[in-house]
């Protein structure tokens, strides 16, 4: 592991999130070894828009029954179990954070789904996968931990079979403004490596991908920050939902990344990339 690698995972393993999950599925009057897929998703989609997000990108991909799909950088497996159950696909899931990879195997048995996903501990920039594995890879909200963006897109194009599609959905840097930290993937500057689009397309194009659509999803993460802050305002807050990965910054994180989407300094942005 690099030391931008080790760093990142120390990141994301700080706040022992499966016992979290349980004591709030609990709080939420639901048997944790029998929940249903649906009931996880407040806190199993860790990107900006969660299952929403989720959703539209799914909508733009022609993912079929059977086929295989790599989630690179999975966390704790609800975009990948949603694939696997709205596409009926393969779904394998890597991540760097070996307490995620382990989260993402429970919550997956727990979802009664544990037959449907297969998730491994692996490096985006070392992919412990054979060549022409995958008809999909997708990376959500990812990218902005992974400073080598061409390496990134090298390996999902190995791993992909010919005319294999990556979609990726992450947050990237669109504006000049500061970005002040914490924000949810970096508690300081270091761990942080925000790109723009442009590094983006680049990466992609050098590593062989072609370029097949690009959506802003801007407007979306302001309507979605809207919403959720007016449901929160003056109600308790719920026992199961993100701010279980986050820790004590959590508010901090929030507001900081909210500010800078704002200020027009990042947005998150979908790219559907082909290889050529
Ligand atoms: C913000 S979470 C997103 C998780 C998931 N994609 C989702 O949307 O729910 C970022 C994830 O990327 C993983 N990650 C960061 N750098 C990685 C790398 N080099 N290789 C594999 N996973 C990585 C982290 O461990 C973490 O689980």
């Amino acid at each position: 592991m690099s030391d931008i690698e080790e760093g990142v995972s120390r990141h994301y393993s700080a706040y022992d999130v499966l016992p979290r999950i349980r004591a709030g599925l609990q709080a939420m009057g639901r048997d944790p070894d029998h929940v249903e897929p649906g009931d996880l998703k407040l806190v199993d989609e860790f990107h900006i828009g969660g299952a929403e997000a989720t959703a539209a990108l799914l909508s733009e991909l022609e993912i079929k029954p059977g086929m295989d799909v790599l989630d690179i950088g999975c966390g704790i497996g609800g975009p990948a179990r949603t694939i696997a159950l709205e596409k009926k696909a393969n779904v394998t899931g890597v991540d760097l954070t070996p307490d995620f990879v382990e989260a993402a195997s429970t919550l997956s048995s727990m979802a009664g789904m544990g037959d449907r996903v297969v998730f491994r501990v692996g490096s985006a920039l070392d992919l412990p996968f054979a060549d022409a594995s995958f008809d999909f890879a997708t990376l959500l909200h990812v990218g902005m931990n992974i400073a080598d963006k061409l390496k990134l897109f090298q390996e999902a194009h190995r791993v992909l079979r010919p005319a294999g599609v990556f979609a990726v959905y992450e947050v990237m840097r669109t504006g000049d403004g500061t970005l002040a930290f914490p924000v949810p993937w970096a508690e300081r500057e270091e761990l942080s490596a925000l790109a723009a689009p442009d590094a983006y397309r680049d990466a992609a194009a050098k590593a062989g991908f072609r370029l097949d659509g690009e959506t802003d999803r801007r407007p979306m993460a302001l309507d979605f920050f809207h919403r959720i802050r007016a449901q929160a305002a003056g109600a308790k807050p719920s026992p199961l939902g993100l701010h279980l990965l986050m820790g004590p910054t959590v508010g901090q994180k929030m507001a900081n990344m909210i500010d800078a989407i704002k200020a027009g300094t990042i947005a998150p942005v979908q790219m559907i990339f082909r290889k050529a």
